[in-house]
């Protein structure tokens, strides 16, 4: 007779989760899905995997049975009408979000959705409007806020140890589009692909951003339309000089064509008592200096992986670190238990109001280039 005991099944309750889009960001969703249970234990919830939608009918029931969906669709309304989905998470191309975002919140819905929010500033505060009006839980997808090492620059800068806040500097480059490879992928360029994340960094670790002086070029990319003849932005690099509210000056830029930046998201702010800096392709390291007046004084590089750090304490024993794809899990972790105990999503996550914050500040550089003048971002109402 065997000694093993039956498993007691997972009690928690279920959060429904229903996905549009099973790409690249589908499958970090899905797999941030199916971890989160057992990292995050006990927890409040654990997220059920109910349906999926995509565009190709072979590809995205394949994609449901991979990521372990209960239901697929082509039709990503079928989702958005699933009365066991109680979260539906747009991680499909930017202009499926306004639709299918609105007709969930519409659904009563709580909405998380990739970034930018929408390809304009007007739709993403619409958005943000409407999920206020439907007291729905909102997460615009700035995965890079949840990574230990941002947490703790939030805290050392918040706790006053840098001191007042006297510079700050934020940049994305990435390389892909350094030879193009026909018509454009997306119909948002530079700002709106890689650019938003910068601009959230900025405004989560110094302050909103109240004006924008912006210069834009295209020295690769030539056309204005996509493949299908869909209009596209001609944006393949940035650089932004933003005033944050209290006069700090700071300056955000963004490119997809610098050779051998694969992927680098960095920042460095300083302040008259020391300074942080953080990069996405040493994602684990904060660098911080604490100015002490000796001769040894200097950048210290901190592995943000100890069990007091608060994003890295789920995870491993001291210095046993993190990959990209843990602000994801963190990040819906966060937003799960949000959802199941009714508390605020903002301010650490980004909300709607955030993403829309950060298209308004992309709408601001476009307009800022177009004039050569410097633009004022206008104030957008609304908390969590
Ligand atoms: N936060 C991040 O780190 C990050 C990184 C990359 C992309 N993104 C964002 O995530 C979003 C998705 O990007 P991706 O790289 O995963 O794209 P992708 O092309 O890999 O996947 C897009 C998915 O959407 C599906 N889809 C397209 N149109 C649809 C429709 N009308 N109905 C249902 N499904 C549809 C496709 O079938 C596909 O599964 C974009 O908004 C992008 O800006 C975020």
């Amino acid at each position: 007779v065997s000694a093993l005991q039956d498993t007691r099944p997972d009690d928690r309750p279920g959060i429904g989760f229903g996905l549009l889009g099973y790409g690249f960001m589908g499958k970090a969703h899905s797999n941030a899905l199916r971890t989160i249970p057992y990292i995050f234990w006990p927890g409040v919830a654990r997220p059920a995997l109910v349906a999926i939608s995509g565009r190709t009918e072979a590809s995205v029931a394949e994609a449901a049975t991979r990521y372990g969906f209960a239901r697929w669709s082509t039709d990503w309304q079928d989702v958005v009408d699933d009365d066991e989905v109680d979260v539906f998470d747009c991680v499909g191309p930017d202009d499926t979000h306004a639709p299918s975002v609105m007709a969930a919140i519409r659904a009563g819905k709580h909405v998380v959705c990739e970034k930018p929010l929408a390809p304009t500033a007007e739709e993403a505060v619409e958005l943000a409007r409407a999920a206020d009006a439907a007291g729905v839980k909102h997460l615009t997808c700035f995965n890079y806020r949840f990574m230990p090492a941002v947490q703790l620059a939030h805290q050392i800068i918040a706790n006053g140890e840098i001191g007042e806040i006297h510079q700050a500097r934020f940049r994305y480059s990435q390389e892909w589009r350094t030879d193009p490879d026909g018509a454009l992928p997306s119909p948002v360029g530079a700002l709106n692909i890689i650019g938003v994340h910068a601009i959230d960094q900025a405004r989560l670790l110094v302050g909103e951003i109240e004006n924008v002086s912006a210069l834009i070029t295209s020295p690769v990319t030539t056309e204005s339309r996509m493949a299908g003849d869909q209009p596209a932005e001609r944006i393949d690099t940035a650089a932004m000089v933003v005033g944050f509210a209290g006069g700090v000056a700071g300056t955000i830029d963004c490119s997809l064509v610098s050779p051998g930046r694969k992927n680098q998201l960095a920042w460095e702010i300083n302040g008259s008592k020391g300074s942080v800096a953080w990069d996405l392709e040493d994602l684990n390291v904060l660098r911080i200096h604490r100015r002490g007046g000796t001769d040894t004084e200097g950048f210290t590089k901190v592995i943000v992986n100890e069990s007091s750090h608060r994003l890295a304490a789920p995870w491993w024993p001291s210095a046993h670190i993190l990959g990209w794809e843990h602000g994801h899990i963190n990040m819906l972790a966060h937003f799960l238990e949000a959802v199941a105990t009714d508390s605020p999503v903002g301010p650490y996550a980004a909300t709607f109001h955030d993403g829309a914050r950060a298209s308004q500040v992309v709408a601001a550089a476009m307009r800022s280039a177009d004039e050569g003048v410097r633009v004022d971002v206008p104030a957008l109402e609304g908390g969590d």
